[in-house]
């Protein structure tokens, strides 16, 4: 089977040649036309880890859309959808017509943005396994939609071979590393990865290509002055082979010296100063750090009613058990704790927002000591392989409300499919490269 991963996608009727769309003052067909050039850009995704749970997964059902393949369940037949998709699958108030009656349209039909079932797919792994096997191993979707999509997955062949640096992910996940570029020459691993990313642009006809990190949660890397805190000092550090260049960085610089889109799916910090500099430099759009759209994401939704309702929260305690493989490599340490960092970060942004709940940092000489007053916040996660895929998770609020009363609410939610994780992150980025670099920041919250 060919060591490579590409898939054409239906034929782009976007390159189907193009009557005039718009006569003078026809405003509405201007738009079309516009959005239909629009479209034309950003429609492939380059993962690393694309052989993972969430890859494969989302490359299944992908196909599953594409072409329209049904599948029975113990509840019946199930269609194929993208619910869940924040851009496929919601509306947007557009204002009220004459009788005040409000106007809601999909979120689609607004932006110009590339059709999922369009995404020209391929990745990296440093497993080996083709990506039909890789969706039997991830046991996330149903046997008769495996069963049915198997064929499909099998064009996509096998992931690009990776770079593989065991420092940063557990040990445990050594056994599937059989995919890799040779040697530990750092410099020859990012000349590689940027040739894969060229080859597959010109293989598929393609401008732009978001590179997106779903591979494994790495450990933190320390920063270290000379070695990755300017962008010079990084790439110095790549052509000596620096031991602190993690395998995400590498490949967030290889995507930014190709001048395409960079996100981070998981929580390690790969943007290190020097990379934010370098993507400065280059005017590339990186972003992410991690997906956050399950339990991360409730909790910033719900801290932010309980503190916008004037309710002080005193402590968070949350608790997760999984039993799939991204759970086994949290169940080391390192990486636990690039995990709980990233967790524990979105509670600060409400904190910092309601400084009549909670008392500031005292100020000494024009710097804040400490980080004033803040919830007790702990975060727990524990592997149970006997769970698999089902993530589960429990969190406690414990507040403080009226005159000393107290209230407490424990939220407990249980995720399985998390395709929709990468999907509306990927066409955001879509959008942002349609938007001049200096209005960036207005949009990335
Ligand atoms: N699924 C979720 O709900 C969710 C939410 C937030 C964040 N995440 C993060 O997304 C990432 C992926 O999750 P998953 O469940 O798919 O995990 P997974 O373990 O099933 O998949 C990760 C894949 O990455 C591959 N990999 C590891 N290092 C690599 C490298 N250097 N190059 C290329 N491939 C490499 C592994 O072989 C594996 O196939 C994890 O970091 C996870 O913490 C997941």
């Amino acid at each position: 089977m060919a060591n490579s991963l590409s898939f054409p996608g239906p034929k782009n009727t976007n390159s189907a040649p193009r009557k005039p769309l718009a006569r003078p003052g026809d405003f509405p067909l201007f738009i079309a036309s516009i959005r239909r050039v629009l479209t034309c850009f950003a429609r492939s995704l380059m993962m690393i880890g694309i052989g993972g749970n969430n890859g494969s997964t989302l490359c299944a059902t992908i196909l599953a859309n594409r072409h329209n393949i049904t599948w029975h369940t113990k509840e019946g037949v199930q269609q194929p959808n993208y619910i869940g998709s924040l851009l496929r699958a919601s509306t947007i108030s557009i204002g009220t017509d004459a009788n005040g009656k409000e106007i809601h349209v999909p979120i689609s039909d607004i932006l110009p943005m590339v059709h999922p079932n369009d995404l020209v797919l391929g990745g990296w792994d440093i497993s080996s396994a083709s990506l039909e096997k890789a969706m039997v191993r991830a046991q996330v979707l149903d046997y008769d939609l495996q069963r049915q999509v198997a064929p499909h997955m099998a064009l996509l062949g096998q992931p690009l071979p990776s770079i593989y640096y065991p420092d940063f992910i557990a040990a445990n996940q050594e056994e599937r590393a059989d995919n890799l570029i040779p040697g530990t020459d750092k410099q020859v691993h990012l000349d590689q990865i940027r040739a894969d990313i060229r080859k597959f642009k010109l293989d598929n006809g393609l401008d732009r290509v978001i590179v997106f990190w779903t591979a494994n949660t790495e450990r933190y890397s320390d920063i270290i002055p000379g070695v990755n805190d300017t962008a010079d000092n990084l790439l110095n550090a790549i052509k000596n082979s620096h031991s602190e260049v993690s395998p995400s960085t590498l490949f967030a610089v290889a995507a930014i010296l190709e001048n395409q889109p960079f996100v981070n799916g998981a929580p390690q910090n790969t943007f290190v100063p020097g990379a934010i500099e370098l993507a400065e430099r280059h005017k590339s759009f990186i972003g992410g750090d991690d997906l956050k759209s399950g339990q991360t994401k409730l909790k910033s939704v719900f801290t932010e009613f309980l503190v916008n309702a004037g309710i002080k929260p005193l402590s968070i305690a949350s608790y997760n058990h999984l039993g799939n493989n991204d759970g086994r490599n949290l169940s080391a340490e390192r990486q636990f704790k690039s995990k709980e960092i990233s967790k524990s970060s979105v509670v600060d942004d409400m904190v910092n927002a309601n400084r009549l709940l909670f008392k500031a940092p005292e100020v000494s000489d024009g710097a804040s000591i400490g980080k004033g007053e803040h919830p007790d916040h702990i975060v727990v996660i524990k592997y149970v392989p006997a769970v698999g895929d089902s993530k589960r998770a429990i969190d406690e609020y414990y507040s403080e409300i009226f005159c000393g009363g107290r209230s407490v609410i424990n939220i407990f939610n249980e995720c399985e499919v998390r395709v929709r994780d990468l999907l509306p992150i990927a066409r955001w980025l879509m959008i942002f490269l349609r938007t001049p670099f200096s209005l960036l920041p207005l949009f990335w919250t």
